[in-house]
Formats: structure tokens, C-alpha cells, sequence
């Protein structure tokens, strides 16, 4: 049985997740080039050069410290061999990175090149020993290039919201987790509170959308009203 547990900060409408597998290991797998969900890819592709900076402004460098509970939810530790899903610009790849040393393994996965080229020139300006045990895979989350029972841990940063067909990805994400490990889910949440979605939404609406419009992508930032009106809800 799955263990659920739900962390929400108070004003943020930010939660982390994690959960626990029951997945048993088999092989499958090999690596592929993907072109999915075009819209999304295109959409995360356009934002990647100015991504970083934006949610550094945006969430006032708070982003920072949710990353790193997530990456402490998600149980990895020394040696172990973990998955980034939807790494991005690879912000909790490089903490997973850290948490797990030289004898570790970190996998950065996502469609879209564009963030992968940044994650990777970031992992050379930010040069640190333990980052050579990161590897970039470009990738569909909704179709895990990995064999069953590959991973220690899993986590997944503001990207489960994203996906077009989440419970796809939750399967693949129990698959090629290892029996008995996390995954550490890190998203915005849509309240049942409506002062708080209220709030949330004349952020977005009021600030968002207005400093994303100064880089030519208040279109772009408009989407994240919707995609939060449409995911999960706090319990
Ligand atoms: C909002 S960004 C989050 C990036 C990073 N995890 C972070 O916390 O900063 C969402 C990422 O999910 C990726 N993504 C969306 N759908 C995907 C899919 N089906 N497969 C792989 N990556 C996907 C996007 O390309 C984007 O980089």
C-alpha cells in the first residue's frame, strides 16, 4: 500500500509528497529521443534561458529551501542511485547530486532540450566534484526509459502539475522505483481555501505575469494559473 503524506506551506500553496513503492524489479527499458505533449515542450523550451532568474524573483529565493525539503523527503542518501523527473534546469538534480556523493548516481530527465542545455552548462559553471555523477537524459516521463525497480528515490519539482496524463506517470513512476522507496513530489496545490486561492491568483495575475511580460513571456506565465486550477487540491 501506498503512504501519502501532505506538507503544505501556509501562504505559498506549495506541497511536497511523498509516497512509498511497492514495485517489483524486472528489466525493461532503453534509451529514446522524444517529441510529446508538442505545446508543453515548446512552452518549456521558450522559457528555459530566463527560468532560473524568474523564480528566483518570483518566490524570492524561497523556491530554494522547498527544494531542498523535497530532496530530504525523498530518503536518498549516500551511494544510492536516484531520478530527477522533469529535472528542468536541474536545480534539484545538483542538491540530489550532493546528497548522494561520488558513489552515487543522479539521473536528470525531461523533453525538452532547451532545459537540458541549460541543466548542463549550469553543471559546468557550477563545477563541484560530486556533479560528475549526474547524467542528462532526454526523455518522456509518461515513458521511463528505465528498467523496473531501477531507483532509490524519485523526486519530481513543479512538474507532476505539468504532465498531460498524471496518472500515467505516477505508474511509471512506481515502476521503476525500487520496492519500499519515495518519490518526493514538490508542486503548487490549488486551496479549498478561496482567500488563499484568491491571493494565489492575484499573485500570479499582479506580479507573475507582469515580470514574466518584461522577458516576452506573460503568455507563457498566464498558463500557470490554469494548470494550478486544475491539479490536486489540499486534503
Ligand atoms: C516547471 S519546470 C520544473 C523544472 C525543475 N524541476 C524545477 O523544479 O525547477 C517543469 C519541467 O517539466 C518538464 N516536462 C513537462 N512534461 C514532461 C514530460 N512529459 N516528460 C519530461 N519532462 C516534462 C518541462 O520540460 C519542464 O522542464
Amino acid at each position: 500500500m501506498a503512504s501519502l503524506l501532505l506538507c503544505h506551506s501556509p501562504f505559498s500553496g506549495h506541497c511536497v509528497v511523498p509516497f512509498r513503492s511497492k514495485s517489483k524489479v524486472s528489466f525493461s527499458g532503453g534509451y529514446r529521443s522524444v517529441r510529446c505533449a508538442g505545446d508543453r515542450q515548446a512552452l518549456f523550451s521558450r522559457i528555459a534561458p530566463v527560468y532560473d532568474n524568474l523564480n528566483d524573483l518570483l518566490s524570492l529565493g524561497q523556491h530554494r529551501v522547498w527544494k531542498r525539503m523535497a530532496v530530504s523527503w525523498s530518503g536518498a542518501k549516500e551511494g544510492d542511485c536516484v531520478l530527477d523527473l522533469c529535472c528542468g534546469s536541474g536545480d534539484l538534480t545538483f542538491l540530489l547530486s550532493e546528497k548522494i556523493g561520488s558513489r552515487g548516481k543522479v539521473t536528470g530527465l525531461d523533453f525538452s532540450k532547451n532545459q537540458l542545455l541549460v541543466a548542463s552548462f549550469r553543471q559546468d559553471l557550477l563545477w563541484k566534484a560530486c556533479y560528475k555523477n549526474i547524467v542528462w537524459v532526454e526523455g518522456d516521463a509518461l515513458d521511463l526509459p528505465f528498467p523496473n525497480g531501477y531507483f532509490d528515490a524519485i523526486t519530481i519539482g513543479y512538474g507532476l502539475r505539468n504532465l498531460v496524463d498524471r496518472s500515467k506517470a505516477m505508474k511509471e513512476m512506481f515502476r521503476v522505483l525500487k520496492p519500499g522507496s519515495r518519490v518526493s513530489i514538490l508542486d503548487f496545490n490549488k486551496s479549498t481555501e478561496q482567500f488563499t486561492t484568491t491571493i494565489q491568483e492575484w499573485m500570479i495575475d499582479n506580479v507573475v505575469v507582469p515580470v514574466a511580460s518584461n522577458y516576452n513571456l506573460a503568455k507563457e506565465y498566464t498558463y500557470l494559473k490554469s494548470s494550478i486550477r486544475e491539479f490536486l487540491t489540499e486534503s
